[in-house]
């Protein structure tokens, strides 16, 4: 076999931009490790991560300051039903979305690329078993809610789950392991996201996280755009006559995937874009929130709205900026495709992280302060790039708890406590009793929400304080 050369222009390149030292090994390296650092430096936009570091480098802190200036209040928001007026708008949306979903051109989006270091589960979060009852996952429930809907609708729903290198290989195989949930293997579309190289933030150099290895991190949620047209996605989309793209994270088990409402006010209001949002917990809540910046929809992120801005109240001591993010949305495919063309990208975001690495003379370093760049892209930049776009609010007990920590807030503990009671409220309103301390978990195979209890002939399984409600011919394990 030939020995692995080193292309005297890429060469060129990595030394150009102040980035030799990435090569300093290459004598001493095996083939295998060769080709691997190769392909990773081919895979370096190395002009586009020379502009990133000299942003970095003069990053100032003027946003949150200039904030209070060019901030306002939402324009263009749904809120929850309060008057029979906006019942029967939200009827008359509902409706339509059953329509749209009836028509077939609906797909859904999952980004699952995340490290989910904050959880600190070894393996892809989709994989965490979060039923409260029946220890389902992440992944099943989803899997579930689309397959209840497709059957309902009699249409197929592709689903397009965006992974990284850190989860890829594990996620297949859990999928294919578990038969996709029932849900048609055609019918998925697994896809990788892109990485960026993490930098020192002392002197903008590359860091390696061993010898012939650069540390490299996923390139953030909104990397699924070029992750997308790289795998030619956008094309199969309009092969399948695809209009619409609900997209969700994997750690909000209570997403309710393609919900018809939200689906029918974004398409009669003419929305490019939509965001759910649900209401802040108090003015603190670490959540990002949607408001209008220089006239503009926008989400500004919670570290940027200063305590003063945050808790800011209108004439009826309403918090002015009281839409939290909760990261579902629905896209139309041509912004999709208008987000993937060169001059429409979207902005990268700079943030100071911990990287492990190894220093200039080879020896590990685990560093206990921020010590690096990280370069990440967000899909919600793409709100001011749509036209019209739309907010939509939810109930936050029934439409958000995430699983982001390990313990306390937001924490499986807390997810799994919510979706026990909004299971229980379902069936306390289809006037099924349980006891005050039983725990409740609802098939997605049987209900969606609350009303599509009313009508079914329930197969509850009661087993002391545990109560699971599941299709007829299913049993629990
Ligand atoms: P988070 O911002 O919560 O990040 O991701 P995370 O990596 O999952 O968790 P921490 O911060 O390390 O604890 C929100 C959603 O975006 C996806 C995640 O999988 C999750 O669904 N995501 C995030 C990606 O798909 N790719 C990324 O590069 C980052």
């Amino acid at each position: 076999m030939s020995p692995v050369i080193l292309p005297c222009s890429l060469r060129d390149t990595v030394e150009k931009h102040n980035q030799a030292h990435l090569l300093k090994d290459w004598e001493q390296l095996n083939d295998a490790s060769r080709t691997n650092l190769l392909q990773t430096l081919q895979q370096i936009d190395f002009p586009e991560v020379s502009r990133l570091i000299e942003l970095a480098c003069d990053q100032s802190q003027g946003d949150a300051l200039d904030l209070a200036d060019r901030i306002s209040p939402l324009q263009r928001v749904v809120r929850l039903p309060e008057s029979d007026a906006d019942e029967k708008a939200w009827n008359q949306a509902r409706q339509h979305g059953q329509e749209i979903l009836d028509s077939g051109r609906v797909g859904a989006i999952l980004v699952a690329g995340g490290q989910g270091s904050r959880l600190g589960f070894p393996h892809p979060k989709g994989m965490y078993p979060i039923g409260p009852v029946t220890d389902r996952t992440l992944f099943q429930i989803f899997f579930e809610q689309l397959l209840a809907l497709s059957n309902r609708h009699n249409i197929s729903i592709p689903y397009f789950i965006m992974t990284s290198d850190a989860t890829h290989d594990e996620t297949e195989q859990f999928l294919q392991e578990h038969s996709w949930f029932g849900y048609p293997p055609s019918d998925v579309y697994l896809f990788r996201q892109g990485k960026l190289p993490a930098v020192d933030a002392r002197d903008g150099k590359i860091l390696l996280s061993a010898p012939g290895e650069v540390a490299m991190s996923p390139d953030g949620h909104g990397g699924m755009l070029q992750a997308m047209k790289k795998a030619g996605l956008l094309e199969q989309m309009q092969g399948r006559g695809v209009e619409y793209l609900y997209y969700h994270q994997v750690d909000n088990p209570c997403a309710s995937l393609c919900d018809a409402s939200m689906l029918g006010f974004h398409v009669l209001q003419q929305a490019e874009m939509s965001t759910k949002v649900v209401s802040k917990r108090s003015a603190d809540e670490k959540v990002g929130i949607v408001a209008q910046v220089d006239g503009m929809q926008q989400i500004i992120e919670y570290s940027n709205l200063d305590e003063k801005l945050a808790g800011q109240v209108d004439d009826q001591g309403r918090l002015d900026y009281w839409a939290g993010n909760i990261a579902v949305h629905i896209f139309n495919r041509s912004l999709l495709e208008k987000l993937t063309q060169a001059d429409q990208k979207l902005p990268v975001h700079i943030a100071r992280k911990k990287v492990e690495h190894i220093n200039a003379d080879g020896e590990q370093v685990s560093p206990d302060l921020p010590n690096a760049y990280k370069f990440e892209q967000f899909i919600f930049d793409a709100i001011p790039q749509a036209a019209n776009p739309l907010v939509i609010e939810a109930d936050r007990h029934a439409g958000f708890n995430p699983v982001k920590n390990a313990t306390g807030e937001d924490s499986p503990e807390t997810a799994r406590a919510a979706m026990s009671l909004l299971a229980k409220k379902w069936l306390e309103e289809a006037g099924v009793k349980t006891h005050p301390e039983a725990i409740v978990e609802i098939s997605p195979l049987v209900a969606l929400e609350a009303n599509d209890l009313q009508t079914l002939t329930l197969g509850v399984q009661q087993h002391e304080r545990e109560v699971l409600i599941v299709p007829d011919d299913d049993s629990c394990e």
